[in-house]
């Protein structure tokens, strides 16, 4: 009998890189995805790389109705959640709404888990739930703190009652992954991050640059307690983060109770780095100027990944080169992402 995962939010950036791992490793995927920031033509460029289709049904984790139907209809083994909304400063002015999906939603998600007799979840939390960590590298044993943005503070909420979740039946089985900074882009070119409007994120910001649609970086403060003085983080190469999640499924399917495990390299790079990374891979100038730190950021975070590398035997196998040629690939092979023009609907 086949092995049937749901991945909701599995249309997005880190998801449509999953289910292609799923895929690849023979599992039957069940998509859904509201398409609020993504497309579905991720899914048919998944299948254009591994000839195979995952069954996609586009919904809303919040409603209940169809998430009955789904574990009604489908008999599923285990849920990728990587459904909800994800920028920090929008985070900030619409809260409710970030609440309402990442928390309300993932509530939503877990009863209707509950009912279905399904309980094994893996969630994609964040490293932000560590807040300004003075230990570096970070372990999962480092304390949580509460998050400077409502984003931050859903991704911890979830964490918690998700603890609360296994503590109260045993049945459960929850692997709660913190994810350190995904870039990069699978090395097909055919998908990658497709951010909407003006990228948050660096590694996009940065490639747009090079692509010509956007003039110049603004590095967010060069007076911070590091080497050059920019921000350091971790960032981790998405397909090694998939492969991640594949690891994590085994694991939960044995173990039981909530489960952390950091997913990152262990090697942090400084922004001005990042910059000259990008040149090189790319081969482009990246113009740049120095600005005023960006409120909430923190000078440096880097995983301790070790936990998930003894306990899951994952650890990553790209390098900063690969994700930045791969994101280059990516972003020249579609300047539009998903859409075929500037003004085409994604
Ligand atoms: P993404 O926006 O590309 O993917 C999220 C997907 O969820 C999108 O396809 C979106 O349409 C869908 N979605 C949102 N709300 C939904 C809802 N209510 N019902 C159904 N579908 C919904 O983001 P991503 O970068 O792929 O992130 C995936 C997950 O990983 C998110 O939970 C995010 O918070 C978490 N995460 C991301 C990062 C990062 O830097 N990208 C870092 C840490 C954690
Ligand atoms: C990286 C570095 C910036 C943009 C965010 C979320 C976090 C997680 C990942 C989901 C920092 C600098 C950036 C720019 C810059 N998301 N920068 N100019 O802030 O580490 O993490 O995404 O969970 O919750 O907070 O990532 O890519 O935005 O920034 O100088 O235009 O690049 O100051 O040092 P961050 P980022």
């Amino acid at each position: 009998m086949k092995n049937t995962i749901l991945v909701t939010g599995g249309a997005g950036y880190i998801g449509s890189h999953t289910t292609l791992a799923l895929l690849e490793a023979g599992f039957e995927v069940i998509v859904l995805d509201n398409l609020c920031n993504s497309s579905v033509d991720s899914l048919n460029r998944v299948q254009k790389i591994c000839n195979k289709l995952p069954i996609f049904i586009e919904g809303d984790i919040r409603d209940r109705i169809l998430l009955n139907n789904i574990f009604t209809t489908y008999k599923i083994s285990a849920v990728l959640h990587f459904a909800g909304l994800k920028a920090v400063g929008d985070s900030v002015n619409n809260p409710l709404e970030y609440y309402e999906n990442n928390v309300a939603g993932s509530v939503n998600l877990c009863s209707a888990m509950a009912q279905a007799n399904v309980f094994n979840l893996v969630f994609s939390s964040s490293a932000t739930v560590y807040g300004e960590s003075t230990q570096m590298p970070i372990n999962e044993r480092a304390p949580t703190a509460t998050p400077t943005n409502p984003y931050g503070r859903s991704k911890l909420m979830v964490e918690e009652l998700l603890k609360d979740l296994s503590y109260s039946d045993a049945r459960w089985s929850i692997a709660l992954l913190r994810y350190f900074n995904p870039v990069g882009a699978h090395q097909s070119g055919l998908i990658g991050e497709d951010p909407n409007g003006t990228p948050n994120n660096l590694v996009p910001y940065i490639s747009q640059v090079a692509i010509g649609k956007l003039k110049k970086l603004s590095v967010y403060g060069d007076d911070y307690p590091t080497p050059d003085g920019t921000g350091i983080r971790d960032y981790i190469h998405v397909v090694d983060l998939a492969d991640g999640h594949l690891k994590a499924l085994q694991a939960i399917s044995k173990t039981g109770g909530v489960n952390i495990w950091n997913l990152g390299t262990g090697i942090g790079y400084s922004v001005l780095e990042m910059i000259r990374a990008f040149e090189m891979a790319s081969q482009k100038s990246v113009p740049f100027q120095i600005v005023n730190r960006r409120q909430g950021d923190i000078a440096e975070c880097w995983a301790d990944p070790m936990k998930a590398q003894q306990e899951l035997g994952w650890k990553t196998e790209r390098k900063l080169n690969d994700m930045m040629v791969d994101t280059w690939r990516w972003q020249s092979l579609n300047p539009y992402g998903y859409k075929t023009s500037s003004n085409s609907v994604k």
